[in-house]
């Protein structure tokens, strides 16, 4: 009988100089597609895990209730994040989690180190409080954690106010929850619509709002998935302006190349972003025409055809 080796997880991806996960950690964090599930572990399956905490409050407890459970009795906790995105908030919320907190400082990171303790208190609630949900005011099922969970983002509000009604084989890009797809799929003359998202908390609720025969639900990155160059009609997105929790133009900039390369001739982009983000310049290099359709609010529509 050969004995299993003992299971090491990773969260995220903390930067290597604040803290080192276990050579060999398998990755659980819902933005890294094909990541598993803290969900799914057996209690004490955990021999020790390392987190980049997420910055969300009720998102973080979460994470770390889920970790908690699934730590091994002797099982260990090291959990880091910004100062100001949480990390000087670490400390307190383990505790009423019956921890222990060892506590360090290192490049603008708190770092936190407890072991499991011998009679956690508190790991359902956060664990309830951090799980998927339906909410009844958007209609639809989401997650503490996604984007805009539990509001209608107004921005794609007003992309789904502007597009009209669309035909033929589309793409949802950053899908989120659904809203932007659910939309466009009222519209009878859509063929199909293939809805990518990396965080894998927004593909399951996409699955439950979205049931069409017409669409098929990714976890994926888009600037990798597998999709035919010129294969679509048409492309909509509210691109994603943040990686990692700080600003990135360069991602809806390869959302718009992504979305260029995958549009047959006069294939059609519908676009949302914030009005301060610069997307005009690599619209005009990919697209034959890029109109605006709307600019309210903070927001810019455009209309990019190739
Ligand atoms: C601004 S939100 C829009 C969500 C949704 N379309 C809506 O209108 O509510 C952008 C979405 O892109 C997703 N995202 C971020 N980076 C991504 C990537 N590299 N590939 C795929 N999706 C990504 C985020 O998880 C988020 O759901």
């Amino acid at each position: 009988m050969t004995e299993q080796s003992p299971l090491f997880g990773v969260y995220g991806a903390p930067p290597r100089e604040v803290i080192e996960p276990v050579a060999g950690a398998v990755q659980f964090s819902p933005l890294v597609p094909g990541a598993e599930r803290l969900e799914d572990l057996a209690e004490g399956a955990l021999a020790g895990i390392t987190l980049l905490a997420p910055p969300g409050t009720v998102e973080r407890r979460y994470a770390m209730a889920l970790s908690l459970k699934a730590l091994s009795p002797e099982g260990r906790m090291t959990i880091a994040a910004p100062k100001d995105k949480g990390g000087s908030r670490l400390r307190k919320e383990l505790e009423t989690f019956g921890c222990t907190v060892g506590e360090d400082s290192r490049r603008h990171h708190r770092i936190c180190v407890v072991r499991k303790p011998a009679a956690p208190q508190g790991l359902g609630q956060a664990i309830a409080d951090g799980a998927p949900r339906f909410h009844e005011g958007l209609n639809a099922w989401t997650q503490p954690g996604v984007f805009s969970w539990d509001r209608v983002d107004p921005g794609s509000a007003l992309l789904a106010k502007t597009m009209g009604p669309l035909a033929g084989k589309g793409a949802d890009f950053g899908a989120g929850v659904g809203f932007l797809s659910k939309t466009a799929l009222a519209s009878p003359k859509f063929e199909s619509l293939l809805l990518i998202d990396s965080d894998r908390r927004a593909v399951e609720a996409a699955r439950r709002n979205v049931e069409d025969p017409r669409a098929t639900i990714l976890w994926g990155d888009v600037r990798t998935a597998v999709i035919e160059s010129r294969s679509l009609d048409f492309v909509i997105m509210n691109p994603p302006f943040h990686d990692g929790g700080a600003e990135d133009k360069q991602l809806g900039q390869a959302f718009i190349r992504r979305a260029a390369d995958v549009l047959r001739r006069s294939g059609t982009l519908w676009l949302v972003a914030n009005r301060h983000l610069p997307y005009e310049k690599v619209l005009a290099e990919v697209f034959k025409t890029a109109p605006s359709r709307a600019d309210t609010g903070g927001y810019k529509v455009f209309e990019a055809r190739k």
